[in-house]
């Protein structure tokens, strides 16, 4: 009898040491420190496709719409990769306003968009091309926002 208590304290031990062990890890990852996704290469012949809406007032609030209801659960308000399902995902959702979002082509963020990658959704039949478009525009205006922020610290 003892030793069937002992056996149970010895197999519950270990389950918190190691469950434990798998939670102080799993905290350790913050945004800024996840490792990107591998390299997401656009087909040229998309990279190169012209955005043939132009950011009127209706676009971009559309876009903001867009924006707001699909894409700031993970990549935050501002596009800075720090949605509240951030949290959960293992690679960074990146930065709208890093150089490498800012030196992507419409049409690239836009295929990127339209296509998807796990663990990010594919667009393609949740929004039309004009939303797809209009939400590209918007997150345009996410690198002039952070610009007036610093502006203001300093
Ligand atoms: C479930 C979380 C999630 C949602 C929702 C989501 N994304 Fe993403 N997105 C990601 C992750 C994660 C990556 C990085 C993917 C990778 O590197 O494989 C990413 C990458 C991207 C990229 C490509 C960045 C690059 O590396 O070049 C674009 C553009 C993008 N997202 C736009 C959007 C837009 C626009 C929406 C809304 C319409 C959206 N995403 C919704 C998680 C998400």
């Amino acid at each position: 009898m003892k030793k069937t208590i002992k056996t149970v304290a010895i197999i519950l031990i270990g389950f918190v040491v190691t469950t434990g062990f798998m939670i102080s890890k799993s905290s350790y990852l913050t945004p800024e420190g996840k490792p990107e996704g591998s390299p997401w290469l656009c087909p040229d012949k998309n990279a190169k496709m012209v955005c043939q809406v132009k950011p009127d007032e209706g676009i971009l609030a559309t876009g903001k719409d867009v924006w707001n209801t699909h894409c700031k659960s993970c990549h935050g308000k501002t596009g800075q990769g720090n949605g509240v399902k951030a949290e959960n995902i293992d690679i960074s959702c990146g930065d709208f306003t890093s150089a490498r979002f800012v030196n992507a082509t419409d049409g690239e963020l836009y295929w990127k968009t339209t296509e998807g990658r796990k663990p990010m959704p594919s667009f393609k039949l949740k929004l039309s091309d004009i939303e797809r478009w209009s939400v590209v525009l918007y997150t345009r205006t996410f690198v002039k926002k952070a610009k007036n922020a610093t502006d203001k610290e300093s």
